[in-house]
């Protein structure tokens, strides 16, 4: 299957990560819904660059934790731009939190969006990549899931690995129907994001100590990310699957080292 035949659905589209990665995706010729969770206009800017650049986009709101709302996204886009073929599990949230300052609401809610959201998304698709036999689902996991320490890290790091064993499992399931499942771990990239999580802190000395921690001595842009995704959405990356691969310039600082 050609790259111009693929529509790609990347949740959380709309920046950072999710931006990127729409951009790349439409880049290589497919049609992308670029999903949001609420700000329509900015996702609506990543649809109009898209187009400037010849390519085929809608952008639709819907938040991942909410079911219904996914199911009628895919209703939508199979309707506009055609069956989903490719699905980017991009859209998450982070509660910087410990076991002292955790708010359970906004625990309870990061969950919903981060786990729930990746299982209403993939649900969502199966049934047609399944009737059609072809399929490629990218999660955005974080290399927080496999033992990196930032402080207050740690139930978003549970999160994210719960995603991590998911992309595993799910990718059991579903490659009988040749759909693969895999996931790309981002090191610590610039986005609004980690940008968000610095609010008071000086940016350019948290920049600086995370690429001291880098063995490529930079922290990561957006497309460094998108680049992976699209590795893995490739319709030539048909038998990998159920892999986890990082992209994190070369970090050091795993639990465990020295
Ligand atoms: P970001 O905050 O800049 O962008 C996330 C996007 O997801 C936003 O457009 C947001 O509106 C959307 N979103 C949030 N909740 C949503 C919902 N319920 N439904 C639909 N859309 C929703 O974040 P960034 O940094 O681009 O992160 C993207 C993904 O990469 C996230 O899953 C994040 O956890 C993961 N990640 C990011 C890292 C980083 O250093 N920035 C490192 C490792 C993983």
């Amino acid at each position: 299957m050609a790259w111009t035949d693929q529509v790609a659905i990347v949740t959380g589209g709309a920046r950072g990560i999710g931006r990127a990665a729409a951009l790349l995706l439409a880049e290589r010729g497919a049609a992308v819904c670029v999903n949001c969770a609420a700000r329509r206009d900015a996702a609506e800017a990543v649809v109009r660059e898209i187009e400037a650049a010849g390519g085929r986009a809608v952008a639709i709101v819907a938040d991942v934790a909410d079911n219904k709302a996914v199911v009628a996204m895919i209703e939508a886009v199979t309707a506009q731009l055609g069956p989903p073929t490719i699905l980017v599990n991009n859209a998450g949230i982070s509660h910087q939190a410990t076991l002292d300052t955790y708010d359970p609401e906004r625990l309870a809610r990061m969950r919903r969006v981060n786990v729930d959201g990746v299982i209403h998304a993939t649900r969502a698709v199966m049934g047609g990549m399944r009737a059609r036999r072809y399929g490629r689902i990218v999660n955005v996991t974080s290399i927080a899931a496999i033992g990196t320490a930032l402080a207050g890290n740690a139930f978003y790091a549970a999160s994210k690995a719960e995603v991590a064993i998911l992309t595993r499992r799910f990718a059991m399931e579903l490659g009988p129907d040749g759909i693969t499942v895999n996931a790309v771990a981002p090191g610590f990239i610039r986005t609004d994001m980690t940008r968000a999580n610095r609010a008071g802190d000086d940016w350019a000395a948290a920049e600086r100590r995370l690429a001291e921690r880098a063995m490529m001595r930079r922290i990561g842009e957006p497309q460094d990310i998108a680049h992976a995704i699209a590795f893995l959405a490739a319709p030539e990356s048909g038998w990998i699957t159920a892999q986890t691969l990082v992209v994190d310039g070369g970090r050091m600082d795993y639990i465990g080292h020295a």
